[in-house]
């Protein structure tokens, strides 16, 4: 008999409850059941747990997922131990964090600040770039919650030492998810999803067999734009696309939520995660955001998994996983109280970002590193001010068709697609490129 998950214990416990009574035992009472699925839980999958915290690197731990992470490991006391952390460019926030957390390893981009930190952390702590803290010794766990590109090379570092993932940072699959994946497979180490969607999709595939999937279905909230007529697009200002409407985020994910570019990324991440081919993907829109993702089995049963909107929930998962762990957060759902839930088809017209994402990630080769590298420079031309709404997607689409791509690229090949889409979509002449498209649409 197997150990290795609840429903394994759970049959054991039957079994010998039963065999207890044939022999004329007197088999456990219905009191003590739980009790016993819990010890035998904890034996079987996790002998580790009650020995010693587990060692986490928290990469990018002043955005928005990684103050998420924290506040689970707050609430989860002596169960991990946070040995690195690593912000960005708020090293206000990391002094905070370093202080709080006491970290071994320290790194953010301002390597000035660098005496500061180390200060505020205490004075065995080191200086050390995301690829050392992702590969040290004393890590198990590497949450990587940074965005763009900064999360593949310590994500790869980590799992090439065999360690688990909790993969946040979902630019790292769509750039390079064959390599990626490759490296889990190769070093026997995990992937744990963090994004909700991927989550639910995980969570809905616990005991299943991964052959039986006829489809995944990802939900889309529609962003901040969902509700207004197209022909305003072209005005919405960079303030008004970061109001997204039941998710709190970082910067470039709710402008992309908005493009819904995001929900193209997560399709793509979808494929890497569950080996699942692109055109059994879809895309349906919800915008309540409760229902966080669905799969199909081939015997036409649906399973979904739902929940508050609340990013600590699938953070925790991952961590904590193989185990649920008991949390007041997020608040309980509460069905009868919920008036609707919708469900409609996404219109590629109106979210062209959508249409171009599906398109690379079927595509694949270095076409996905190039649509998520010329989204992150126009998203940021974008929340400058330097061009339109719009002008993401014509950005995006001008760079995919100059693009001369590979099919089964090395990371090499891919970080060179990944410069190249930069350098296109930061020149002038790629703006005026997208000028000319935006008057030949017109
Ligand atoms: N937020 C969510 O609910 C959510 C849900 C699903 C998936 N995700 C994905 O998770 C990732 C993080 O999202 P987020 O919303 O947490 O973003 P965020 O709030 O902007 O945080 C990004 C983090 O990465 C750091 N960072 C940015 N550029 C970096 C660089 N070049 N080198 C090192 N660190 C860098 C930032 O540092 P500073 O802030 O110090 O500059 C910050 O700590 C994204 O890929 C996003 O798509 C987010």
């Amino acid at each position: 008999m197997s150990f290795d998950d609840g429903s394994g214990i759970t049959a054991y416990l039957r079994a010998m409850k039963a065999g207890a009574s044939a022999c004329g035992l007197q088999p456990p009472s219905a009191e003590a059941m739980p009790a016993l699925h819990t010890a035998l839980h904890r034996r079987c999958t996790l002998p580790e747990m009650s020995d010693r915290p587990i060692g986490v690197a928290v990469l990018g731990s002043t955005g928005s997922i990684g103050r998420q992470t924290l506040d689970v490991i707050r609430g989860l006391p002596g169960r991990f131990r946070v040995v690195a952390l690593a912000g960005g460019s708020n090293h206000t926030l990391l002094e905070d964090q370093a202080r709080e957390f006491r970290p071994e390893l320290i790194w953010c981009q301002a390597s000035e600040r660098h005496m500061d930190l180390k200060n505020a952390a205490g004075r065995r702590t080191r200086w050390a770039p995301m690829e050392e803290m992702a590969a040290h010794d004393d890590v198990e766990l590497v949450l990587t919650g940074t965005s763009g590109r900064a999360g593949l090379a310590p994500t790869l570092a980590a799992l090439r030492r065999g360690k688990s993932v909790a993969l946040a940072n979902k630019e790292v699959l769509v750039m390079a998810g064959a390599v990626v994946t490759r490296a889990a497979e190769e070093h026997g180490a995990e992937l744990r999803p963090v994004d909700s969607e991927h989550s639910a999709i995980w969570q809905c595939l616990w005991g299943e067999d991964a052959s039986a999937i006829s489809k995944l279905v990802l939900t889309a909230s529609g962003g901040a734009f969902r509700d207004l007529p197209a022909r305003d697009l072209e005005r919405v200002t960079p303030q008004q696309a970061l109001r997204h409407p039941t998710w709190d985020m970082g910067r470039k994910i709710t402008v992309d939520s908005a493009t819904l570019m995001n929900k193209g990324f997560e399709a793509i991440e979808a494929r890497w995660l569950f080996d699942v081919p692109m055109e059994r993907i879809e895309i349906v829109m919800h915008r309540e955001s409760i229902v966080h993702s669905l799969v199909e089995f081939c015997d036409g049963s649906v399973k979904a998994q739902l929940g508050e909107p609340d990013m600590r929930l699938p953070i925790r998962c991952a961590l904590c996983y193989p185990e649920r762990v008991a949390s007041e957060s997020p608040p309980r759902l509460n069905l009868a109280r919920m008036q609707a839930l919708n469900f409609g088809e996404p219109d590629l017209g109106r979210y062209p970002c959508l249409r171009l994402a599906l398109e690379a990630g079927t595509k694949g080769g270095t076409w996905p590193a190039v649509l998520a590298a010329a989204d992150e420079v126009a998203v940021e031309q974008f929340m400058r001010g330097e061009i339109r709404f719009t002008d993401i997607a014509r950005a995006v689409d001008a760079a995919l068709s100059a693009h001369t791509g590979t099919a089964d690229p090395s990371l090499d090949e891919i970080l060179d697609a990944d410069a190249w889409a930069r350098e296109f979509t930061i020149r002038p002449a790629s703006a005026g490129r997208v000028w000319a498209a935006a008057v030949d649409r017109s």
